[in-house]
């Protein structure tokens, strides 16, 4: 069944000219069929780059809006419309101007989990994989306001000592990562290395060995010489982490930490986006340009 869909799925793909993209934190199969599986900066520089006429977007829509952005002559497709990002959601244009307007020198910097029309809004974008780099690249002098997750935005102003002003935002996903069960995870499998990513609550962080987006947990997995991870992230993760590393041993440090969301996407979808080019997603002109520019921002301070 699954193998005939992937068929279908792959035919099509060339006919349309289209390249599927994934995140970390999709099903396993679909990170399988993906040509690119990665951490959200990673898929913002393939979506900037690739010179295919589709982009199938397998995340949420931030992420693809990200992609309409930086890649305005491409048709990008979100497979499951109703696929969003409780976080992103968590401020809105209208709060973010008054937020401003109370903090007129502060520099706004938005998590790339966030609205276009917030990005828009902003000075800088970010994700976790490069937002430490990126704060420290700004004026030291100037107070930085952060928006829309406290918990990337405390880890890096325990990093960094920046002044900073955080909008209470959250992910509902990492949030239910809880210290209990670090403490459980590490009595069951002491000896083995926890890696966090920074949208989890600081009783966590505090307790983390590493601090990482998904693609720096990838990466710190294949390279170190440990062989036994904790691992307090979304758990699509897992699937990958898995596979690159046959001989490691990778924990989840809980079974709740899935975000219904990123779940929503199914070879079924994934057919039917390419069959019936759907869901398009587009941003406003108006609201692009402004966006672009904090993404472009963003795009330019790559992690070392
Ligand atoms: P990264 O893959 O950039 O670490 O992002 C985590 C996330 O929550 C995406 O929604
Ligand atoms: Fe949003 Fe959290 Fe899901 Fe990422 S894991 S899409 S931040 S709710």
């Amino acid at each position: 069944m699954s193998e005939q869909l992937i068929e279908k799925i792959q035919t099509l793909k060339k006919e349309r000219n289209a390249v599927i993209l994934a995140h970390n934190y999709q099903p396993g199969e679909i990170q399988d069929l993906a040509d690119y599986a990665g951490d959200s900066l990673g898929l913002s520089v393939q979506a900037a780059q690739t010179d295919a006429d589709v982009i199938v977007f397998c995340g949420v829509l931030f992420m693809a809006e990200t992609a309409a952005i930086l890649s305005p002559d491409k048709t990008v497709l979100l497979p499951e419309k109703t696929a969003g990002c409780p976080m992103a959601d968590m401020i809105t244009a209208e709060q973010l101007a008054e937020a401003k307007a109370n903090h007129p020198d502060a520099l706004v910097v938005c998590y790339v989990n966030s609205t276009a029309e917030v990005k828009a809004l902003s000075d800088y974008c970010c994700t976790s994989g490069n937002a430490l780099e990126l704060v420290k690249s700004l004026p030291q002098d100037k107070e930085i306001l952060f928006v829309p997750d406290k918990n990337l935005g405390g880890f890096i102003q325990e990093r960094t000592g920046r002044s900073m002003i955080l909008w209470p935002g959250y992910c509902n996903t990492h949030v239910r990562i809880q210290v209990e069960d670090v403490k459980q995870a590490r009595a069951d499998h002491s000896g083995a290395v926890l890696l966090a990513h920074p949208e989890c609550n600081p009783d966590v962080r505090e307790v983390a060995d590493e601090l990482l987006s998904t693609g720096q947990m990838l990466q710190f997995a294949r390279t170190s010489p440990h062989r036994e991870f904790i691992i307090a992230t979304e758990n699509g993760i897992l699937h990958t982490l898995k596979k690159q590393n046959p001989d490691k041993h990778f924990y989840p440090v809980t079974e709740r930490a899935i975000c219904p969301n990123m779940k929503k996407i199914s070879l079924e979808k994934v057919l039917w986006a390419l069959e019936d080019m759907q869901y398009h997603i587009t941003v406003p002109q108006e609201v692009a340009g402004g966006a672009k520019r904090s993404l472009d921002r963003m795009l330019a301070v790559l992690p070392k």
